[in-house]
């Protein structure tokens, strides 16, 4: 099966890639994963500044899933650029640099610095961050912020804008439109799910900040639902997440419409998972006769097929 594929104008070797923030910046697995066999490593989220992130806990593992409340720590673009990227320019892997800001100026300026950067292939704004010059909106869930901050990243970045949305929204298709059409070159979807938990023994809640984000295997119909869903409502490529952690997987998000996906959570349990799940889909590609990997995006069959009963 040939495995390239093409996102926004960048060329990948294969469909899988490291999702932001349960990858570091990608130099810290180059002993473990060959980086530069990976369609592409999503680096943590990056800010203008560094941030120290939220108190521990920062991680919960639930029934099938794990929730986060990380805080988007990060050592700021600045120093990604100075410290990590060369690395990874050496190593050969294609970069897509995650990016978040607190209000459309953050976001720009962290554009800014990126730019002067060498050796990204993309970037990934991730929109689901509360925006406090706005009473606490949350840019991917408004639809007139999220046009805005697209618009004004398209002006500003040199290189392709993919658009991280968040599934936390009533519908993903209506802000899978807006990105879209505010010049989005490629969506990725999903971020994590809004979750909390309890500890019953002391009635609290487990995080700081009581709600924290959702991931792995327990979000995965969720995420290849809504996947679904933008396929139908977009024409430009999108990028699946949430609990991947097979090839199967894999091949789930592009039969619902992706063209590449993401492997995040799985990472946490096994630092392989990225390679293991493109052997996974080789050998799919190979069992099933599929000439091209492009050629399952979207190839969901909508007959259910011969009915136990007629057999
Ligand atoms: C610990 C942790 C940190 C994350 N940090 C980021 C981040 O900085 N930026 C971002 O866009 N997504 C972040 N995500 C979301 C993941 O990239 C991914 O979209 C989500 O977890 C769903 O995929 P998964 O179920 O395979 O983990 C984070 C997820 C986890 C578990």
């Amino acid at each position: 099966m040939d495995l390239h594929i093409e996102i926004a104008g960048v060329a990948l070797p294969n469909p899988i890639l490291a999702a932001s923030g349960t990858f570091g910046y990608g130099v810290e697995l180059e002993d473990i994963v060959n980086l530069k066999k990976l369609g592409a490593v999503v680096t943590k989220g990056l800010s203008l500044q560094p941030m120290a992130g939220n108190p521990s806990p920062r991680l919960f593992e639930t029934s099938a899933g794990m929730l986060n409340s990380v805080g988007l720590q990060n050592i700021g673009a600045a120093a990604f650029v100075r410290t990590r990227l060369p690395r990874l320019r050496q190593i050969g892997a294609r970069v897509v640099t995650n990016i978040f800001g607190y209000t459309v100026e953050d976001y720009l300026e962290v554009v800014a610095v990126l730019n002067e950067g060498e050796g990204i292939a993309a970037y990934e704004l991730n929109v689901s961050c509360p925006n406090t010059q706005r009473g606490g909106m949350i840019f991917g869930s408004d639809p007139r912020l999220l046009a805005e901050v697209v618009e004004r990243v398209k002006r500003t970045a040199r290189r392709p804008v993919i658009v991280k949305l968040t599934p936390n929204v009533t519908s993903i298709a209506e802000m899978a439109r807006v990105a879209e059409g505010a010049g989005a070159d490629a969506l990725t979807l999903v971020n994590t799910f809004l979750g909390m938990a309890i500890d019953p023994r002391t009635r609290r809640p487990r995080f700081a900040n009581v709600v924290a984000g959702l991931s792995g295997p327990a979000i995965k119909p969720l995420a290849v639902r809504m996947v679904w869903e933008a396929y139908q409502a977009v024409k430009i490529p999108l990028i699946g997440a949430g609990g991947i952690a097979t090839g199967e997987d894999a091949v789930e998000f592009l039969l619902a419409g992706a063209r590449a996906v993401q492997v995040g959570t799985a990472n946490f349990w096994d630092p392989k998972a990225t390679g293991n799940v493109l052997k996974e889909l080789k050998r799919y590609g190979a069992r099933h006769g599929v000439a091209r990997v492009g050629d399952l995006t979207g190839a969901m069959e909508m007959s259910t097929g011969d009915s136990p009963a007629s057999g």
